[in-house]
């Protein structure tokens, strides 16, 4: 062996326990990556540092250098190999425990979605009106002039307009302020007997603690031969105790509606002090709870029904004050917030 020869495969011994001396330091994949690039990387690699090297070494001793280096790069190769299936094997533990169910953990309860309270009194009032032989009838909330007001009996420049607070559309189409306008388009669509309740939503230009610029109705129509105000307070009183409680009493005191005559407002025993009088009813014990009245003669006939032959009666409620009422929420902005929180307090 000469001297080259030699020096060539002492270099190549040296490194070999270098390389194991630093194989034996990897302790994860990061140093097993670093290891890798530093003696086999394809770019500044020791191995293939030496590899390139051949050339500069005599003729006579390539072959010796070439073996030293290939073995060295065999025993590089392996090693890795064998480190990174050991991590690979410790990476996939690690993987299944993280993924383990721990059966000792308490359980996490699923969150059970609950009803709107609007949603709630809304099906509340449909159901009772079924059993009492309703059906439902909707509308659109975009309306006529002619829908929301002129057939309701309310002319031009009637001075009941301004109670409304309308928005009006740019494009001569307004808000609907009441579901009355749905009384109209059932008229219009069908024969007597006519029994609907019309629920939905209804728009003004009204905002404060108790008021909100949209907010819901439900409307009621009855129209057939020989209805008179006794079936439109029994209905009422059926209706009410069914909705509050069986020994709640109602007051007819009278109002004006356009569409309507006679007309009145409908007080319910105030459910917070059960007619004692209280904050909630300013002293007097009574709730005020809907408007209604016998439906205008004038009113049958726009819609095309003989006002000679049919009577009707109408009634209309807010469904928000209702649902406040009941689930005790003062503001009724809480009702259109979308707090969670509130939606956990109404639920069950
Ligand atoms: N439309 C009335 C309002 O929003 C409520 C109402 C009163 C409806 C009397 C009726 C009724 O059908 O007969 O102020």
């Amino acid at each position: 062996m000469d001297q080259a020869e030699t020096a060539g495969l002492a270099e190549a011994g040296a490194l070999a326990g270098r390389f194991e001396e630093e194989s034996s330091r990897v302790a994860d994949r990061a140093a097993w990556e670093d290891l890798r690039l530093r003696w086999v990387g394809r770019k500044q690699g020791i191995v293939r540092t030496l590899l390139a090297r051949t050339g500069e070494v005599p003729a006579a001793d390539r072959r010796a250098w070439g073996q030293a280096v290939n073995t060295l790069k065999e025993r590089v190769e392996g090693r890795l190999a064998e480190l990174d299936a050991v991590l690979t094997e410790r990476e996939r533990e690690a993987v299944k425990r993280s993924a383990a169910v721990d059966v000792t953990l308490p359980g996490r309860r699923p969150l059970v979605g609950s009803l709107h309270p609007i949603t709630r009194v809304n099906r509340e009032m449909e159901r009772i009106f079924a059993e009492l032989g309703y059906s439902v009838a909707e509308g659109p909330e975009v309306e006529t002039d002619y829908h929301n007001f002129e057939a309701l009996n309310f002319p031009q420049d009637h001075p009941a307009r301004d109670t409304q607070d309308t928005l009006f559309l740019k494009s001569g189409f307004l808000l609907r302020t009441h579901t009355s306008p749905v009384q109209i388009r059932t008229m219009l669509a069908r024969k007597p007997p006519i029994r609907v309740i019309c629920p939905g939503r209804v728009f003004r230009n009204d905002n404060d603690l108790r008021h909100s610029p949209m907010f819901h109705q439900v409307e009621g129509l009855a129209v057939a031969e020989g209805l008179t105000v006794g079936h439109l307070k029994g209905t009422l009183l059926a209706f009410l105790r069914r909705l509050f409680a069986p020994d709640v009493e109602i007051r007819l005191r009278p109002s004006f509606f356009p569409f309507t005559e006679p007309s009145a407002e409908v007080d319910v025993t105030c459910q917070s002090c059960k007619g004692q009088g209280c904050a909630v009813c300013s002293g007097t014990g009574w709730m005020e709870i809907l408007g209604c009245g016998m439906v205008d003669p004038r009113v049958l006939d726009e819609c095309g029904i003989d006002p000679d032959r049919y009577s009707g009666y109408a009634f209309g409620m807010g469904v928000d004050r209702v649902a406040m009422n009941r689930y005790g929420i003062a503001n009724i902005r809480l009702l259109f917030d979308n707090d969670e929180r509130l939606l956990r307090q109404v639920h069950g």
